[in-house]
């Protein structure tokens, strides 16, 4: 990336169209988009530093809260700090790539100084091996399926280089098979609960944060080694609620440009609540789901709440 021009004035000068919809690749099994896919030998080899913090999340399952609450317990609640880039500047996102002249998350990432806050979506079994050979620290958040299906759904809309979603019946549908970015829900969650056993993995759920936000961000605190004042731990709540989040240019992704996300389609801080499947899902939707992911998830001990 030039030093004079932003990640963001870049995506401006990108021509018209180039953002538009990637198809899926698959990669080692998991449908990524096309771009990613051309780039995998750069993600597959990228070489971690001991002290880069992994935050991962299967899609829209609270991974902009998280990089918010971890950017601002590492800079110790000084807010000023907090807002000084975009979510996507301060804590680089490991496997985007992009056609050029947008840098790829990889190329970003080596011109970041340590310590890095790195960001990925990728399931356990892709991570580049130098994560678990440099014994790097990760933070998981995990969403409850309904809810993601959602989220995604409209988050799809409004991303112009995500696949077209189609209908909401068709999205369920594949939402189930895993045919959407980055793969099946399903796999995902599971791969980092048993990744959990064997690395520092920290596996925090979504509605945990949601009804007790406060108690949440201790956990990461304590996980980070960090002992801050019950005052910080306020400012850095009161940082990261939806509605301040909503409201932050620096979290709520307007800084991107609208041709690559459309938020007059669908805000990216949309809602911010648990059970709001509920206001989409139908009867027989639900049953179909359902069905699903009993057989999904029959053999883990792994559970989610889909309402609280
Ligand atoms: P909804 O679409 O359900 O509103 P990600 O960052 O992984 O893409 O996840 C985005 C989802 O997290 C969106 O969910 C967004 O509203 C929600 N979110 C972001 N910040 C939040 C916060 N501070 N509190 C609650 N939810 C938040």
């Amino acid at each position: 990336m030039s030093q004079e021009k932003t990640y963001d004035q870049i995506l401006l000068e990108v021509p018209d169209g180039v953002f538009f919809r990637f198809p899926l690749c698959q990669v080692n099994g998991v449908p990524l988009m096309e771009p990613i896919a051309d780039n995998w030998g750069k993600v597959e080899t990228f070489q971690a530093r001991p002290d880069d913090l992994l935050i991962a999340t299967y899609p829209k399952a609270g991974t902009t809260w998280m990089q918010e609450i971890v950017d601002s317990i590492l800079n110790d609640g000084d807010l000023k700090r907090a807002k000084r880039a975009p979510i996507h500047v301060r804590s680089p996102f490991l496997e985007i790539a992009s056609p050029p002249p947008v840098p790829s998350g990889v190329q970003i990432l080596e011109n970041t100084p340590s310590p890095r806050l790195v960001k990925t979506h990728l399931p356990y079994q892709l991570v580049p091996k130098s994560f678990w050979e440099q014994n790097c620290k990760v933070i998981y958040v995990a969403r409850n399926a309904k809810d993601i299906a959602v989220s995604y759904y409209h988050f799809d809309l409004l991303s112009k280089s995500q696949p077209d979603p189609g209908t909401w019946e068709q999205y369920v549908e594949r939402f189930l098979q895993g045919n959407v970015p980055w793969g099946s829900w399903f796999d995902h969650v599971i791969s980092w609960w048993k990744a959990k056993d064997r690395h520092q993995v920290l596996y925090i759920f979504y509605e945990d944060m949601k009804e007790d936000p406060k108690r949440e961000i201790r956990k990461v605190m304590k996980f980070l080694g960090k002992d801050l004042p019950d005052e910080v731990l306020d400012k850095i709540h009161q940082h990261t609620t939806f509605q301040a989040m909503k409201e932050n240019p620096m979290a709520n992704y307007t800084t991107v440009p609208t041709f690559l996300m459309d938020q007059s389609i669908s805000p990216f801080m949309r809602k911010g609540e648990v059970a709001d499947w509920k206001n989409h899902f139908t009867g027989a939707q639900t049953e179909m789901f359902d069905t699903e992911y009993l057989r999904r998830m029959k053999e883990t001990d792994l559970k989610f709440r889909c309402d609280i």
